[in-house]
């Protein structure tokens, strides 16, 4: 009989195998990887890494000390998120990108209905629910591969400017095992089941959508010829591609 973690897997794989047939991954397996286009999707990463705690930590308001150990696992996966998004900033910092323009920048649509599905997941769902959500965001590495690659080959980028992706992955280890743990020991009816599985589906959706969207602000950007993002002369110019994004 298929176990639930192997229902999650193959969801996930197949969840990837969408996302890589799209426009970004597309164009990263065809034409690498260039400043501009790196830049737009590690921005919005950074949008959206910015609420990891804070939903977690709302996912753990509606537990009891009745399931204290689900209690305890929210509460502490919110607390080792914390402060994670400035591991992008870093990065970016680190190749001469501002940490005030993605500060100021507004995240992409696609990447606004990331954020608020998860609270919405948080707020109105069993704090199992999110676990969908981490189970595959805490094991994404093995599936971002060509993505890593690109940044080292084509950025030239080392180990301590790639930190949102490699010393992450350390720490992301051992959320995984807690992740897997924790499913393991609550998700025990169908229906909490189906309600992390479906959340494990619209989150890597939406991931897919992020990074699709990024290509198309990217390939915009190189029409219109307009200002790199993170450029440091785009700052205090609203009509350069740092506005642009924010319609
Ligand atoms: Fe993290
Ligand atoms: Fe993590």
């Amino acid at each position: 009989m298929t176990t639930f973690l192997e229902r999650l897997d193959e969801a996930q794989r197949a969840k990837w195998a969408e996302i890589h047939q799209g426009p970004f991954w597309t164009h990263l397996r065809a034409h690498g990887l260039d400043r501009g286009l790196y830049v737009r999707f590690m921005t919005e990463i950074f949008h959206y890494t910015r609420h990891n705690s804070q939903n977690q930590a709302l996912a753990a308001l509606k537990v009891m000390s009745d399931r204290v150990r689900l209690l305890r696992y929210c509460l502490h996966h919110a607390y080792e998120e914390a402060g994670h998004d400035l591991m992008v900033i870093s990065d970016l910092a680190s190749i001469g990108v501002p940490t005030e323009v993605v500060m100021a920048s507004r995240p992409l649509p696609e990447t606004q209905a990331f954020i608020a599905d998860l609270y919405r997941i948080a707020a109105e769902g069993d704090a199992t629910t999110r676990l969908g959500y981490s189970y595959w965001a805490e094991g994404a590495y093995p599936f971002i591969e060509d993505l890593t690659g690109a940044m080292r080959r084509d950025l030239k980028l080392n180990d301590n400017q790639m930190t949102f992706i490699v010393e992450h992955s350390t720490i992301d280890t051992a959320h995984l095992g807690a992740v897997k743990k924790t499913i393991a020991e609550f998700c025990t009816t169908p229906e909490l089941e189906n309600a992390a599985l479906a959340c494990l589906e619209t989150s890597l959706h939406l991931i897919g959508q992020i990074f699709d969207a990024s290509y198309r602000e990217y390939c915009r950007d190189i029409a219109g010829q307009r200002q790199p993002v993170g450029d440091p002369a785009a700052l205090g110019r609203t009509d350069t591609l740092i506005g642009a994004s924010m319609s």
